[in-house]
């Protein structure tokens, strides 16, 4: 039997690229969908029969009966924030139990994380990273230095596991003197999470998805967050604690380099960030208001504000070379409609030095753009490329010449019929 392949659908910029867009079309492609990195700070807002649902940790493919949806070991899980998406879905009349699989590697987020998540961030002043406050950061090191508790955890002799680990975070709060916290409600939702949580398999999730690849079962590895805020490869240390490149499909899920087939880069046709860090692109002008206005640029998961500017293809180059990415999809291409002229960052320059590759460190460099002529015309009408303005089409081909790498999905809308898939 011919073995399967494990895909990675990756955001290749700062995150909040609009990968739950694409889902519809990639999911029917697919046996299994599986996360490998990240947690509760990722928000993918997804429609589905009209109904709109935001997943933070659960898998995309959870709407289609016939799937298996796996958390991998390279994830982090907040047992109360999961019950409550979970349970959301169940009401809404999906069957979770039998088709969500997580993996007992998988590290918990515990109420104590969160305050520590707080807790170091207000100790760093102005140099905070901007987090989404879902104890990510505190997770992930725990991971690291080897204190931290995994969903396997909870299979025996947990209250005593938990209640150890949690004194010593009070313990590193009392000495960094942030005492004002109250988790009681919260913790108890949270022990609640960890009984729902049984409900579902824990499984070492490696050996099954090794196991389903030896069965011919096609693999979507569904990323989150962005390359840009990769622990190793983005803008640290504004970065979140995990590898959200294609690298971390394999240690996130437990599969070999050779087990990866395509690598899906998403990106949209402007740039944005949430949180603090360089971002040489941003525009503080009127161009970036209209561009948040238009776009509607909110975080789905803290409703801040998303900074703003024009495509980053040093950014987008250098994303490519780290993910291996061989096929491009652009998101909100539409939101750039109306503009006389648009702008992409082909270089950054500080003190008179000039570079195209990604600097060690991004701040204090400035953007040297290019100039491209717009369009007028209503993208969101169009439902073939053959419809498109020749601006349009030109910026698309700009865009795939400089980056070596064809575009092979391009959404023009809202809507989830308004992507259009390219003969690649
Ligand atoms: P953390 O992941 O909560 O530790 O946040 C670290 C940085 O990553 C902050 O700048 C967040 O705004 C950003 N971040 C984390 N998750 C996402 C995401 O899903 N989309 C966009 N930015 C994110």
């Amino acid at each position: 039997m011919t073995q399967g392949k494990v895909d990675a659908l990756l955001g290749i910029v700062f995150g909040d690229e609009g990968k739950g867009k694409v889902v519809d079309v990639f999911t029917p492609r697919y046996d299994v969908v599986a996360r490998f990195a990240g947690g509760p700070n990722a928000g993918h807002t997804i429609i589905f029969n009209g109904k709109k649902f935001v997943l933070r940790s659960i898998p995309s493919g959870i709407f289609d009966e016939g799937k298996i949806n796996i958390i991998g070991n390279g994830c982090v899980i907040a047992p109360d924030l999961f019950m409550q998406e979970a349970q959301e879905l169940e009401a809404a009349g999906y069957d979770l139990r039998s088709r969500l699989h997580i993996s007992t590697r998988a590290h918990l987020i515990l109420p104590t994380h969160r305050v520590l998540d707080r807790a170091y961030e207000a100790a760093k002043g102005k140099n905070a990273v901007g987090t989404t406050g879902k104890g990510i950061g505190p997770t992930y090191s725990e991971k690291a230095s080897r204190t931290g508790l995994r969903v396997g955890d909870i299979i025996h002799d947990f209250p005593a596991k938990y209640e150890a680990l949690k004194a010593r975070h009070e313990q590193i709060l009392r000495d960094l003197h942030y005492t004002d916290y109250d988790i009681q409600d919260e913790e108890k939702r949270w022990l609640e999470g960890i009984e729902y949580m049984r409900l579902f398999p824990l499984t070492d999730t490696g050996i099954e998805i090794n196991r389903l690849l030896a069965e011919g079962k096609n693999i979507l590895a569904e990323g989150a967050q962005g390359t840009m805020l990769d622990i190793d490869h983005g803008t640290y240390p504004f970065v979140s604690s995990s590898n959200t490149t294609t690298g971390g499909v394999c240690t996130g899920l437990g599969i070999g380099p050779n087990k990866i087939g395509e690598v899906y880069g998403i990106f949209k046709a402007y740039s944005t960030r949430v949180g603090a860090g360089p971002f040489p692109v941003e525009l503080f002008d009127e161009t970036g208001d209209r561009l948040r206005e238009i776009g509607h640029e909110y975080g789905a998961v803290t409703g801040r504000n998303r900074r703003c500017g024009w495509i980053d293809l040093v950014a987008l180059r250098y994303a490519i070379m780290i993910n291996g990415v061989t096929q491009l999809i652009m998101m909100k291409s539409d939101v750039l409609d109306g503009f006389p002229v648009i702008r992409a960052c082909v270089a950054y320059e500080r003190d008179g030095i000039r570079t195209t590759d990604m600097p060690f460190d991004t701040e204090g460099w400035n953007a040297v753009y290019r100039d491209l002529p717009g369009w007028n015309e209503d993208l969101t009408t169009m439902t073939s490329e053959d419809q498109f303005p020749k601006t349009f089409r030109d910026y698309i081909h700009y865009l795939e010449t400089e980056l070596q790498t064809p575009i092979t999905i391009i959404s023009v809308g809202p809507d989830r019929a308004q992507t259009i898939v390219r003969a690649s």
